[in-house]
């Protein structure tokens, strides 16, 4: 009997391509997306945290109206846009770069008080092999906790620090393009508190809400709060949590930010250019 791939939905196919999360989607086109397709999409998204379109040919302008459809567009506090479009954060790195942007595992803009909903990148220029992008699963992470863990952990919150940005600057030396668009973030809150469980407001799921902008537990010492946090964030990473993006022009991939963390794997020496953008969400909780 062939395979259902249609998993109950009427106009798009979905292919889960790793054990614990991810899916591309077949059906989508991204320059004429009707209200119906886009339903279908945002509850695959939801299922599968991170979902990969492939062949999209969209302009800066489609790709803004795509992210509309999910909510406000989020600013970097330390990233400038493209002068053109100053919703788009270009990713480039070329050949002569050493620094890769992205390349810890991280959820974007966790240390705002309403960190970044989603993200979603679109591939202008890939390596012929490497550069993928790799995501790790928040919600089996925390599933995979003992019952101990869970309730220690339930009331606990970690501080995520964005750092400076001089310290971006001077960290982003190595590839000019990305050193030229860090920008002083002003008055706007760069460290806040989160829980490290956290409950997705839209599946109603917990998650582990731990990455690389997690610096220790309010209310304990650093001394208190670094095994624990090292234990975590290791396992947070599990393989069997994890599933891996592998890029080519025209790729567009949005994922969860509130169940997903994600690493720019740094493996490739040729022009990779993507342009991102990220949603607004609200206060973890
Ligand atoms: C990021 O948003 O962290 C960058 C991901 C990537 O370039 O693969």
């Amino acid at each position: 009997m062939p395979l259902d791939l249609t998993n109950g939905y009427q106009h798009i196919t979905v292919r889960p391509f790793a054990g614990s999360m991810g899916a591309e989607i077949d059906g989508v086109d991204l320059a004429n997306l009707s209200d119906e397709v886009f339903a279908e999409l945002k509850s695959a998204w939801l299922e599968h945290q991170v979902v990969v379109l492939r062949n999209q040919k969209i302009t800066p302008e489609q790709q803004i109206a795509f992210a509309h459809r999910f909510g406000e567009i989020h600013h970097h506090p330390f990233m400038k846009g493209m002068d053109a479009y100053p919703d788009i954060l270009e990713i480039k790195k070329e050949p002569t770069d050493s620094y890769t942007f992205g390349a810890a595992w991280h959820t974007d803009q966790m240390f705002n008080p309403k960190p970044a909903m989603a993200t979603m990148l679109y591939a202008h220029e890939v390596p012929s092999a490497g550069g993928d992008t790799m995501f790790a699963n928040m919600y089996d992470a925390y599933d995979a906790l003992s019952d101990g863990m869970k309730t220690m952990l339930a009331d606990v919150k970690g501080w995520c620090v964005g750092g400076k940005a001089a310290d971006r600057g001077s960290r982003y030396g190595s590839n000019p393009d990305m050193a030229s668009k860090v920008r002083d973030p002003g008055d706007l809150q760069t460290e806040s508190a989160h829980p490290l469980i956290r409950t997705h407001p839209e599946t109603g799921r917990k998650a582990l809400y731990v990455g690389s902008h997690v610096k220790r537990f309010d209310g304990f010492t650093e001394a208190e709060s670094d095994g624990m946090l090292k234990y975590l964030k290791a396992h947070s990473i599990r393989p069997e949590f994890t599933c891996r993006v592998r890029w080519q022009p025209g790729s567009l991939t949005l994922w969860d930010n509130r169940c997903v963390q994600h690493y720019a794997v740094p493996d490739y020496t040729e022009r990779r250019r993507m342009h991102r953008i990220t949603i607004c969400g609200d206060v973890p909780f």
